[in-house]
C-alpha cells in the first residue's frame, strides 16, 4: 500500500490490575510512540489509541481475595497507569477503557453482527470444572493438578510448564482449584465458540503471501519473521485452528448479548481488542472526525505494537473477527516486539526484581531529564527481534558515554561558543563551501534515519541520530574555532563553522522528537524556535535537502540550558548513588534468595544408619558468647540425665540471654571435639528459614529432657 491517508496506531490495552514495568514499556508502548511521533512530524493524519482492559477473570479474583470490588481495582490502576504513560511522554490520542457503556455496546453490537450473521459461531455445552468454595467456573490456568504426561504434581490446566505438554483441564490427576485449594467439580455448561477454522485457508495467504482477496495487501517482507514464524506455528500446528470459546461463566464483563446468554460475559480476548475501536470512537465524537475513516477506509492503515505473547490474538484472532464482520481493514503490520528481562532475569513483582514505570519516576525525581535518560536506554536495548536485557551499568553508559558525552556535549558547545563570540546571534555565513562534505554525510545519514524508522527498527534509527551528533562533533572538532577565534575574532571561518554547527542542532532539535522528546523541546527553547508541531520533519528534511537555513542567520538564541547530567560525576555523586540503591536492592534480593535455596537431597542411607544418631530433648540452661569468634555461642544444655557443654553457631541469629529456657533437640552421641578451646559434647539440631536464619527445632513445650526421638 502506497502513502496511506490515514494511520491508526494501537498498544496493547494493558490489563488494569497492575502497575507496568519497563519491560511492557519497550515492548508495546515506547516503540508504538517513536513511531507515531515520527508520522506526526511527518504530518501524517494519525491516531494513537490505547486504554485500560479492565475485564477477565484475573481482575475479580485480585478483588476477592482483597476483599474490594473489581471497580476499585481497575480505577486504581487506569489511573496510575494513565498518568505514568504520560509522564514518560507515551503520547497517545487517548487513553480509554473497556468498562466504559461505549465499549460495552461496540463489543455487545460486535458479537452479535457475527451471531446473526450466522455460521460464525457454534454453541457448545460442555462439562467445566466449578470451584464450589469461590462460587465460580474456573479458567484453565485456575486449576492445578498432576500431569498425566511427566507426572509433574504442578502442571496447570492449559499446560504442563515441566514437559510442555499442552493439556485440558479434565486430564489433570488430583485437579485442584487454585483459588480455594478445593477439589473442583464439573458442571454443565452452554458456551459459545467462535469458527477460527473457517478462517484458516485465508489466514495462511494473508500472513505467508501477504495476499487477502486475491490482491496484494502488504509485503511479508516487512513484518518480523518471528512473527510470521508464530503465526504459522499456529496455522500449521497438529490440528490447525480450532473453536474458540468466547465467553465465560462470569459476573464482572460485557454481557453476552443474545438468548441463553444470561449469567455469562464475553471472553476478556474478545471484548478487548474491540476496545481499540470503541476507543477510536471516543476520540473521534471528541475531536469531530469520523471514526469508520480510519477502521473501514482503504485509505488507512491499522498497526498493532504489541508484546510477542499477544501475538496470536493480534494476527490471527482479532483479525478473523474483523474479517467475519466484513467491513474492517486488517492490520498492515504486527511490529510485536521480543521481551525485555531485567538484570538478566525474569520481572517478579512477587520477587520485587525490577521496576515499574511509576516507581522509576518516584525514585529518579530528581535525576535530571529522567525520562529521556530511560527511554534512550530502553531503546537502545529494545527487544526488537530478540530479548534483550535491562542492567543500571549499561544504562549509566548509554547516558554518559552517548547522550552526554555525544548529544549533550555538541548542543552544549556550540551554544556555549555562539553565546561568547556573538552573544547568541546567529552568525551570517559566507562563501559556505567547505561544509559542503559534512553536508552530504548528513544527507545520507538523514536518508537512513527515515529508512530505520520505517521499518521499526528503532535501534538502529537512534543510533543514526547518534551519527549525525558525531558529525556534529568531528565538525567542530576539525575547524576547532576557538583557536582560531583568539587571535582573529571576526574570522569568517569561525562564523561559518558556528553558523553550520547551529544547523545540525536545528536539525537535531527535531529528530530528537521520536525518541527523546522533552530533550527536543529543551533545545528548541535554547535556539528560541517555536515547539515542534506536525510536519516539522518534512520541512527541515527539505531545508537541508535544499540549503535553505533552518537556524537563520541574525536569529537570536538563548543561554545554554542542561539537557543530560553526567551520572559517573566526581562533583556530584547523587545521580550515581541512585544507580547504586537500584544495585543494592537487587543484591539483597539475589542474597535472600541465595539463602532460600534448598539444598539437594544427600545420598540415600539405610534404616540402620538412621537409627545409629541418638537425638534427644533438652533446655538450655546457660548461655554465653565465645571470646573472639563472633559466630559461636558456648551453650550449657540440661539433658535430664546430665549436663553437656554444646559449642554453636548461632551467635548471629541469637542473643546468649534470650535463649536461656528454650527448649532443643541435642544429637547427643556426636564424638567431642574441640572448637576454640571448648570442648563440645554435642550438637543443637537447628533449621534454615527462608532467609537463611537458624530456628531452634524444639519439642512443644511441657516435654522432659533426655526422651529418645525417634
Ligand atoms: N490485556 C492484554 C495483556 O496485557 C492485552 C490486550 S490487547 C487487546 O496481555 F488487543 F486485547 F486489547
Ligand atoms: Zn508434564
Amino acid at each position: 500500500m502506497n502513502d496511506p491517508k490515514r494511520y491508526l496506531i494501537t498498544s496493547a490495552l494493558p490489563y488494569a490490575n497492575g502497575a507496568l514495568h519497563l519491560g511492557h514499556l519497550a515492548g508495546a508502548y515506547l516503540p508504538a510512540d517513536i513511531y507515531v511521533r515520527y508520522l506526526r512530524l511527518l504530518g501524517k493524519d494519525v491516531v494513537f489509541v490505547c486504554g485500560s482492559d479492565e475485564h477477565g477473570a484475573a481482575i475479580t479474583i485480585r478483588a476477592k481475595k482483597e476483599g474490594v470490588s473489581p471497580k476499585d481495582i481497575i480505577d486504581k490502576y487506569h489511573e496510575l497507569n494513565k498518568s505514568s504513560f504520560e509522564r514518560l511522554g507515551v503520547s497517545f490520542d487517548i487513553y480509554h477503557r473497556t468498562s466504559a457503556a461505549l465499549h460495552h455496546e461496540t463489543a455487545q453490537e460486535f458479537f452479535k453482527n457475527l451471531y446473526d450473521k450466522g455460521g460464525e459461531f457454534e454453541e457448545k455445552t460442555s462439562e467445566q470444572y466449578y470451584d464450589e468454595g469461590f462460587d465460580q467456573f474456573l479458567a484453565d490456568r485456575y486449576i492445578v493438578g498432576t500431569c498425566p504426561k511427566c507426572s509433574h504434581e504442578e502442571a496447570y490446566g492449559d499446560q504442563c510448564e515441566n514437559c510442555g505438554s499442552t493439556l485440558s483441564p479434565t486430564e489433570l490427576i488430583n485437579p485442584k482449584s487454585t483459588l480455594s485449594g478445593n477439589v473442583p467439580v464439573l458442571r454443565k455448561t452452554k458456551h459459545w465458540f467462535f469458527k477460527l477454522d473457517k478462517h484458516e485457508a485465508w489466514l495462511r495467504d494473508w500472513i505467508k503471501d501477504g495476499i487477502l482477496d486475491g490482491a496484494k495487501h502488504h509485503d511479508p517482507k516487512d513484518w518480523k519473521k518471528h512473527v510470521i514464524g508464530q503465526c504459522l506455528s499456529w496455522l500449521d500446528g497438529e490440528g490447525g485452528l480450532q473453536p474458540r470459546s468466547i465467553t465465560r461463566d462470569l459476573s464482572w464483563g460485557i454481557p453476552v448479548p443474545v438468548e441463553g446468554g444470561e449469567g455469562k460475559v464475553l471472553y476478556v480476548w474478545f471484548d478487548a481488542p474491540i476496545g481499540y475501536i470503541s476507543a477510536t470512537k471516543q476520540w473521534a465524537k471528541d475531536n469531530g472526525k469520523n471514526w469508520e475513516d480510519y477502521w473501514k477506509s482503504e485509505d488507512s492503515q491499522l498497526l498493532h505494537f504489541i508484546g510477542k505473547d499477544n501475538i496470536v490474538f493480534h494476527c490471527i484472532v482479532f483479525p478473523s473477527m474483523l474479517k467475519a464482520h466484513g467491513d474492517y481493514q486488517l492490520p498492515t503490520n504486527v511490529p510485536a516486539n521480543q521481551f525485555l528481562n531485567f538484570e538478566g532475569r525474569k520481572f517478579s513483582k512477587s520477587k520485587g526484581w525490577g521496576i515499574e514505570q511509576h516507581q522509576y519516576l518516584e525514585e529518579f525525581k530528581d535525576f535530571p531529564n529522567k525520562e529521556d535518560a530511560l527511554r534512550y536506554a530502553l531503546i537502545r536495548n529494545m527487544p526488537e527481534s530478540k530479548d534483550s536485557d535491562f542492567r543500571w551499568d549499561e544504562f549509566t553508559d548509554f547516558h554518559d558515554n552517548e547522550l552526554v558525552a555525544n548529544l549533550g556535549n555538541f548542543i552544549n558547545r556550540v551554544v556555549v561558543l555562539m553565546n561568547k563570540y556573538y552573544e547568541g546571534k546567529v552568525p551570517v555565513a559566507v562563501e559556505n563551501n567547505a561544509f559542503a562534505k559534512e553536508r552530504a554525510k548528513i544527507q545520507t545519514l538523514l536518508a537512513d534515519y527515515q529508512n530505520e524508522l520505517e521499518h521499526f527498527n528503532f535501534r538502529k534509527a537512534v543510533l543514526t541520530l547518534m551519527s549525525i551528533s558525531s558529525e556534529g562533533n568531528l565538525y567542530l572538532q576539525d575547524v576547532s574555532p576557538w583557536k582560531l577565534w583568539k587571535t582573529e575574532p571576526e574570522s569568517q571561518i569561525v562564523k561559518n563553522c558556528l553558523h553550520n554547527c547551529l544547523q545540525i542542532v536545528g536539525l537535531l532539535s527535531v529528530l530528537t522528537k521520536p525518541f527523546l522528546p522533552f530533550t527536543a523541546e529543551k533545545i528548541r527553547k535554547t535556539l528560541q524556535l517555536p515547539a515542534i508541531k506536525n510536519g516539522d520533519l518534512k520541512t527541515i528534511l527539505g531545508q537541508w535537502e535544499t540549503g535553505v537555513e533552518i537556524v537563520p542567520a541574525e536569529h537570536q538564541i538563548s543561554e545554554p540550558a542542561l539537557l543530560f547530567a553526567k551520572i559517573n560525576d566526581r562533583k556530584d555523586t547523587s545521580r550515581l548513588a541512585l544507580i547504586n540503591a537500584q544495585k543494592e536492592q537487587l543484591a539483597a534480593i539475589l542474597e535472600a534468595d541465595k539463602a532460600s535455596e534448598r539444598e539437594p537431597v544427600k545420598p540415600t542411607i539405610e534404616f540402620d544408619d538412621f537409627t545409629k544418631l541418638d537425638i534427644r530433648t533438652g533446655t538450655i540452661i546457660a548461655a554465653e558468647k565465645v571470646a573472639k569468634a563472633n559466630k559461636l555461642l558456648q551453650l550449657k544444655v540440661d539433658l535430664g540425665f546430665e549436663e553437656r557443654t554444646v559449642v554453636s553457631g548461632i551467635a548471629k541469629f541469637y542473643k546468649p540471654e534470650d535463649i536461656i529456657g528454650q527448649q532443643v533437640l541435642v544429637l547427643a552421641n556426636l564424638a567431642p571435639r574441640k572448637l576454640r578451646g571448648i570442648l563440645s559434647e554435642g550438637m543443637i539440631l537447628m533449621a534454615e528459614d527462608e532467609t537463611g536464619k537458624l530456628c531452634f527445632v524444639s519439642p512443644e513445650k511441657g516435654w522432659g529432657n533426655g526422651f529418645g526421638v525417634s
